[in-house]
This record gives structure tokens, C-alpha cells and sequence, in this order.
């Protein structure tokens, strides 16, 4: 049996105070067993975000209980929170979020330089992720030299250098064209499959979400529906996920 990477159960999340409470998550369960590609699409304010930061250790739940890659990331404190999430977990923002004063090389590094990894292992890790993502030519380059395609394959590269558990990313193509979308796309589907990595993406957008082996829908912080693709090619798996978006009341261009 796969192992579980990530195992929610009745995850709730009240946003607000004193009679001014607004529940954002309503007890969502959600498994991730290793080597799965999931994304978690719904309606703009259906609790996507939140849900992804709550994995990320980044927002606590108000309830619930959340294991990521055995540990009890409830119970945890700040700085071991912190080191968790450095180890075990890789990140890609829709901004980007690299550093401008650092080249791509040492941005795709930067998660590794408080550990000891020798330099022999950094630079065979960085030339064969680099490879993976089609950014060896952009190494010694800054990343205001580069397109945001180009950018996002680097933030992509920076989030999988330390060998994480699993890879979390939110609305990861929001800011890219299509064909920048599609090349970071199948980068992370070839991940998957070659290299099993476990992904978990949140997308308003239909066309990524058909990357993914598994998409759930939220609406109002609930968990609505889930579909697989099973052996179905990824247009047919499209229209699928289109249809499930008609039904919870959003279209592909306006669920966002
Ligand atoms: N820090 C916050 N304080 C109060 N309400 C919030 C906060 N973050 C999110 N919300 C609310 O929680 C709901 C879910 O937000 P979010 O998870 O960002 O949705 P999504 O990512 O699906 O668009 C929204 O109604 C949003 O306004
Ligand atoms: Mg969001």
C-alpha cells in the first residue's frame, strides 16, 4: 500500500471574531497518498487558499486534524514548524516569489543553504533539475532578466531541490500565458510520473486542473465532488472537470 503523505480530517476554519465569525472551512478530509497529482479547484472564496496554507503549515485550522508525512502539524511549535516545512514540504506561489538579488541558480538553491549538502550534490541536484524545468541556459541569469514562464519553471525547480514530501502550489499558472502554463504543466506532470513526486495543486483553472490524476471540488469550504482521470486523455478528462464546474455554478471563465 502507498503511503499517505497527507491525511485532514474534518478541517474547519472560522476566519473573524467576536460576532463577526465567518467560516471558511466547514470540515474538509482529505487524503494524499505518495506519488498522487491532485488539484483542488472551486468558485473564487470557496476556501481553496485556505485549505492549501493550512497544509502548509502557513495558517493554523480553528479544527481538525492534520497529519502531513506522519507528524501532527497541529501540535507542532513555531520553530519546529518552521524546520518541518523547510525539509519536508516545496512551494510555488502564482507570484513567483524568487529573490531579484540572487541569480536562478541560487534561488533554486537557497532552501538548501542552511544544510549541509556538499557542493558536488548541490550542483548534480541543480543540473538535473535545471534540465527537468528547461532553465540551464538561465542559471547565471537574474530574475529580471527572464519571463514569468521562465520564472514560475524556477520557482518549480526551487521547490523540489530539497526532495520534499510533497509540493504544494497555489493557482501556480495564474500569472503565466498559456503557453508558459502548459510548459510548466507538463513539467510537473513529468515530475509525477517519472519521478513520483506528490503534488498538490489549488487552480481556478480548468485547463491546469486537467493535468492532475484527481481534482476536488470545493464549494462554500465544503468538499462537493471529486473526479479521476483515470485512463481517460486529458481533453476528455477537461471536459469532465467543465461539467462539474457548470454544475457548482461557476464556468471556466468566471470560477475564478
Ligand atoms: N485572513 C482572512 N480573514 C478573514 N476572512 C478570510 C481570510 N482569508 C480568507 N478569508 C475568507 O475565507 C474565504 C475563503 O478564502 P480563500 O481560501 O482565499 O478562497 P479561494 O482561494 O478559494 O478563493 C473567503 O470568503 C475569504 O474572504
Ligand atoms: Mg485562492
Amino acid at each position: 500500500m502507498k503511503k499517505t503523505i497527507v491525511s485532514a480530517k474534518h478541517v474547519k476554519k472560522i476566519y473573524g471574531g467576536k460576532g463577526n465569525l465567518f467560516p471558511a472551512l466547514g470540515g474538509v478530509d482529505l487524503t494524499v497518498n505518495e506519488g498522487e497529482f491532485i488539484g483542488i479547484m472551486g468558485p473564487s472564496g470557496s476556501g481553496k487558499s485556505t485549505m492549501l496554507n493550512i497544509l502548509a503549515t502557513i495558517d493554523q485550522a480553528t479544527s481538525g486534524e492534520i497529519i502531513v508525512d506522519g507528524v501532527n502539524i497541529n501540535v507542532m511549535k513555531e520553530h519546529e514548524l518552521s524546520e518541518f516545512r523547510r525539509n519536508k514540504l516545496g512551494f510555488i506561489f502564482q507570484d513567483y516569489n524568487l529573490l531579484d538579488t540572487l541569480t536562478v541558480k541560487e534561488n533554486i538553491i537557497l532552501p538548501l543553504a542552511l544544510s549541509k549538502t556538499d557542493v558536488t550534490e548541490l550542483e548534480n541536484r541543480v543540473a538535473l533539475i535545471a534540465e527537468k524545468f528547461n532553465i540551464t541556459e538561465l542559471l547565471s541569469k537574474y530574475p529580471y532578466q527572464i519571463s514569468g514562464g521562465q520564472k514560475q519553471r524556477t520557482a518549480a525547480a526551487r521547490a523540489i531541490i530539497t526532495r520534499p514530501s510533497i509540493v504544494l502550489a497555489d493557482e501556480p499558472t495564474g500569472a503565466l500565458d498559456s503557453k508558459a502554463a502548459t510548459d510548466l504543466l507538463q513539467a510537473l506532470t513529468s515530475l509525477n510520473e517519472v519521478d513520483g513526486a506528490t503534488i498538490l495543486i489549488v487552480t481556478h483553472d480548468a485547463f491546469a486542473a486537467s493535468f492532475c490524476r484527481r481534482v476536488l471540488f470545493l464549494r462554500d469550504g465544503e468538499i462537493f465532488t471529486e473526479i479521476v482521470k483515470g485512463d481517460h486523455p486529458r481533453k476528455v478528462f477537461f471536459k469532465k472537470i467543465l461539467d462539474v464546474l457548470t454544475v457548482l455554478g461557476g464556468n471556466a471563465n468566471d470560477a475564478v
